[in-house]
């Protein structure tokens, strides 16, 4: 019976990808079908009476579900076999990255090694086999226990959160008519209101997995199609206020100048330099781009400090009708270098920043079989395939250099 009821689920959850109106949404901004998550009689957890053993397990029998499109943020292990990537290509990333270690040789005789665990937020979801990260105990610069982290660490698994007609958060007050995420969502007019971006807690919100509050909410919006390769376009998020204040929350010592881990500048301004490096810039070497075609999805920025839904929404979109790089107000946020999930490289970090000079070689992304008669192509894709790497870049088209230095450069112009 229990199997049989999670097979219906799988099945709910493979009608609904295949609708696109919001009738066929699950969460639709809020709350969802309590019997969605929760089984009165015949619950895998007796905590909460969950339909998995844990709170991420749960989310996971849909999210984690075989086939990588749209809601899905999980790679079942099956579908990623040696040498294979992960598939979901959304803005927070495919936590099937943190079961991904990769070994290689830099130069004979020594041997490297790219944990999975760096790769992202070890979530733990005892049914999908996550467990909890190996080295970091605690949050680094903050104090949460890493065994508790979970979906609902960070998202509400009630969506309480809700944007109201005039822009104030709150968790009750006015009915949620919707997803709030998206640049096709509604205004909610008076009397309603949307849920927060992707139903994140914010403030106001009760405590998550783990008992952090927050106290910054998340401002942002998506394209309504994320899940997609960046091959022609780039799927960009337009994010708002607060995006560097909530990542805080766990993380307050990432964030201070003024702390031991002497942080690298976030929410300010680019200023002139930067935002002019950011806009000149093609790859190492070329300084000839313009304003109007030089964003970048993988190097993303925040716009300004703004709560406007308006200017979030007309900058969202993944079919390259903005293309604009920053204003010098546009701001650097932790998700200008870091992704909120998972990603292929270490630290969670959108592109390969740790140990190598050079990110691509021969024109081409590395890899382990890569046609590429360039020697040491292991040691460039630290161990990865050339669908590894491509995937890590949301199989963006490498076009950058031939020779290309990591992508600190789009905003420092040191190469
Ligand atoms: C998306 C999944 C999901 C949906 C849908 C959902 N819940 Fe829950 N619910 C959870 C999880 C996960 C917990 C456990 C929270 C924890 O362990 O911190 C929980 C806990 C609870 C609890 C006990 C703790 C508390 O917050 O009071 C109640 C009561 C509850 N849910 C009621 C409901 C009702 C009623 C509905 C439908 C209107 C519903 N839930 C829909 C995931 C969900
Ligand atoms: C029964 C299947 C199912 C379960 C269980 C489920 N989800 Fe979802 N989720 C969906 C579907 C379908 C969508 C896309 C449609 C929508 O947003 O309602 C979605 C969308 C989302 C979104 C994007 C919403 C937005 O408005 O941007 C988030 C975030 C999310 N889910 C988190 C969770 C979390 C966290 C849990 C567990 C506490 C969970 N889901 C459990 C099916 C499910
Ligand atoms: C550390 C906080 C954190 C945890 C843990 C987390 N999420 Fe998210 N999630 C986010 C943030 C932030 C975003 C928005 C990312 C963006 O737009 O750049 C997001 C986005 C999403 C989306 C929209 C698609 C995407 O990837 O952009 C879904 C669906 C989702 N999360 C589901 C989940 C589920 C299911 C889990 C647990 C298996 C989970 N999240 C765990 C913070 C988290
Ligand atoms: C609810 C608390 C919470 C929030 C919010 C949160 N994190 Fe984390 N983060 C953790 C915990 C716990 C760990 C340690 C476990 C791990 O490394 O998987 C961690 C680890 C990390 C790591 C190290 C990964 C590794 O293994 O080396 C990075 C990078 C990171 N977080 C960045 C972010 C960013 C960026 C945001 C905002 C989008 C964010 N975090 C939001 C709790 C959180
Ligand atoms: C300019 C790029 C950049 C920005 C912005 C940035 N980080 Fe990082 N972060 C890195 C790099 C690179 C590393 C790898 C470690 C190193 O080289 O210091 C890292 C490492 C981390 C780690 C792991 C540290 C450890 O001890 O394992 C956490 C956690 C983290 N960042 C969180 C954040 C948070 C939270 C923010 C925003 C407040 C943020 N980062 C902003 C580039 C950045
Ligand atoms: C989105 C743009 C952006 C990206 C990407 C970026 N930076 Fe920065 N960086 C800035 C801004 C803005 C400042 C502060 C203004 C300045 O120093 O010009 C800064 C300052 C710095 C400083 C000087 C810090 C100080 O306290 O004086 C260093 C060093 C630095 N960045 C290194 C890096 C490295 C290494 C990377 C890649 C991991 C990186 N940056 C990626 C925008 C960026």
């Amino acid at each position: 019976m229990k199997s049989f009821k999670v097979v219906l689920v799988v099945m709910a959850a493979a009608i609904i990808a295949l609708g696109t109106t919001a009738a066929y949404a699950f969460h639709s901004g809020g709350v969802a079908e309590c019997t969605g998550c929760h089984h009165l009689h015949d619950a895998s957890s007796s905590s909460a009476l969950l339909a998995g053993s844990d709170a991420s397990s749960t989310c996971l029998n849909c999210h984690g579900a075989s086939g990588a499109s749209s809601y899905r943020i999980s790679t079942p292990d099956a579908d990623m076999p040696a040498g294979t990537p992960p598939g979901n290509r959304t803005p927070g990333g495919d936590f099937g990255w943190v079961k991904k270690t990769y070994t290689w040789s830099p130069r004979s005789g020594s041997t490297s090694t790219s944990e999975g665990d760096r790769h992202g937020h070890n979530i733990v979801a005892a049914d999908f086999g996550y467990v909890a990260d190996g080295t970091n105990a605690t949050a680094p610069g903050g104090d949460m226990d890493a065994t508790l982290l979970g979906c609902n660490s960070c998202h509400d698994n009630h969506g309480k959160l809700r944007r109201l007609s005039d822009g104030t958060f709150a968790t009750t007050g006015a009915p949620i008519i919707g997803s709030g995420s998206y640049n096709t969502s509604a205004d909610p007019a008076a009397g309603q209101a949307v849920g927060a971006y992707r139903i994140l807690r914010g403030n106001g919100s009760s405590a998550g997995d783990g008992g952090k509050i927050f106290t910054a909410n998340f401002n942002a919006v998506a394209p309504s199609t994320y899940n997609r390769s960046e091959a022609t376009t780039p799927t960009r998020v337009a994010y708002g206020a607060g995006t560097s204040d909530w990542c805080a929350t766990c993380h307050a010592d990432m964030h201070s100048g003024t702390s031991s881990k002497m942080t690298h500048p976030i929410n300010q301004g680019l200023g002139t330099t930067v935002a002019g490096n950011y806009n000149a810039y093609v790859g190492s070497g070329n300084m000839t781009g313009s304003a109007a075609t030089s964003y970048d999805s993988l190097i993303p920025f925040q716009t300004d400090n703004t709560t406007d839904y308006t200017v979030l929404k007309a900058n969202s979109t993944n079919t390259g009708s903005v293309s604009t790089g920053p204003a010098t107000s546009d701001r650097v946020m932790c998700l200008s270098c870091h992704r909120a999930h998972a990603t292929g490289w270490d630290y969670m970090l959108r592109t390969n920043v740790e140990g190598n000079e050079f990110i691509a070689v021969d024109g081409v992304w590395p890899g382990t079989d890569s046609p590429s008669t360039i020697a040491n192509q292991a040691k460039y894709a630290q161990g990865r395939t050339v669908a590894e790497t491509t995937k890590a870049y949301n199989d963006t088209t490498m076009h950058y250099a031939s020779y290309q230095r990591v992508l600190c450069n789009k905003c420092h112009a040191k190469d």
